[in-house]
């Protein structure tokens, strides 16, 4: 049998390069690869749990679907669908639940960090979001998950739940690992922390122009160009790792060269970057603005993708009531 794979992106937003290149680079390739059964959704359960609007919501989760598409997910390869369509995701969520403790649900970084971020919002589906995710990947006893790095929290919770299930049930659910892409962490344009949808001025989006690119790159914060130590942290680590990303190992180090000799011009290489970037978007642009203009077909991919998602979900969620003796 083919070993699952299994991820997914909130809509609360058009993808960044964060996006890309942490979970979309990974998808692809696990997507391509035959010896993966893959299965790629857009969790708008998960949006529900930090402040949203209802008026765009169906359209936020449209963007997603346009950005997975336009950068390569093949609906002939992967089942493409939207979280909430699989109705048997909810009830394995419930289940799982009564397995996690309060406590531990408590204890985990992303949870303290949204507190911080939105403390007039402290839900308890936020507080369950990392269970609602281990019914994600484990309604479709997924072994690979390609998710950034600051997904590795609720991994491990997805591991603690499948090893409870089976020590306590006997179910067969295997421990999903991360797939670890190259850029399973790419960091902000203000030099702080990581690229998010919820910074501004944080990131660059696959649907920016080249003109859009330069002016985001433009407002990265540098230095004189020039030390005895190339910065490891702040907008010059940023744009070294862009470089790194878009242009290859070499050319970073060459910079780095530069830097403990010569010295970097920043706006030769912000200028270089941008057209890097824009060289690796165009294409996917070009995909997006077709696609934009045949939402019949949109729907089509999601049906299919939820029938193929719904056959796999309902047999695991009848193992698991069977296993927990309610039927
Ligand atoms: P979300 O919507 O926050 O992020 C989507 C994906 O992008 C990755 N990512 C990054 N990777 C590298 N560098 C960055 N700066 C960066 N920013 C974001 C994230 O790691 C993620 O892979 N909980 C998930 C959605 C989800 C899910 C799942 C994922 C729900 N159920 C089941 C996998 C499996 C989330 O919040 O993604």
């Amino acid at each position: 049998m083919k070993k699952r794979v299994l991820s997914g992106i909130r809509a609360t937003g058009r993808l960044h390069l964060g996006n890309y290149l942490g979970a979309v680079k990974g998808m692809l390739e696990l997507q391509n690869n035959p010896e993966y059964e893959t299965f790629y959704m857009v969790a708008d359960l998960h949006t529900l749990t930090t402040p949203f609007e209802t008026k765009d919501f169906q359209s936020k989760i449209k963007d997603i679907v346009l950005d997975y598409l336009s950068a390569g997910l093949d609906p002939e390869k992967c089942a493409l669908f939207v979280q909430s369509h699989i109705k048997e995701l909810l009830e394995l969520t419930y289940l799982f639940s009564t397995q996690v403790t309060v406590a531990r649900m408590q204890h985990i970084p992303t949870f303290k960090e949204k507190i911080k971020q939105y403390p007039k919002n402290v839900n308890v589906a936020l507080l369950n979001y990392p269970v609602l995710m281990a019914a994600d990947i484990l309604l479709y006893k997924a072994t690979f998950v390609p998710v950034g790095i600051d997904q590795e929290p609720h991994l491990e919770i997805a591991r603690e739940v499948a090893r409870k299930m089976n020590e306590k049930f006997g179910t067969d659910f295997p421990e999903p690992k991360r797939f670890i892409t190259k850029g399973d962490y790419v960091p902000s344009l203000t030099g702080e922390g990581k690229m998010s949808k919820s910074i501004s001025g944080s990131s660059i989006l696959l649907t920016d122009s080249l003109e859009t690119i330069k002016e985001r790159l433009a407002k990265t914060p540098t230095d004189l160009g020039k030390g005895d130590k190339v910065p490891d942290s702040g907008g010059v680590n940023t744009l070294l790792t862009l470089v790194e990303f878009f242009e290859g190992k070499d050319k970073r180090e060459n910079y780095e060269k530069d830097y403990l000799k010569d010295g970097i011009k920043y706006s030769s290489l912000k200028e270089e970057l941008a057209e890097a970037i824009y060289k690796e978007l165009k294409p996917i642009q070009e995909r997006r603005a077709k696609l934009e203009r045949d939402p019949e077909y949109i729907e089509k991919i999601l049906k299919e993708g939820s029938l193929k998602a719904t056959k796999v979900a309902s047999e695991t969620l009848l193992e698991v009531k069977k296993a927990m003796g309610l039927v």
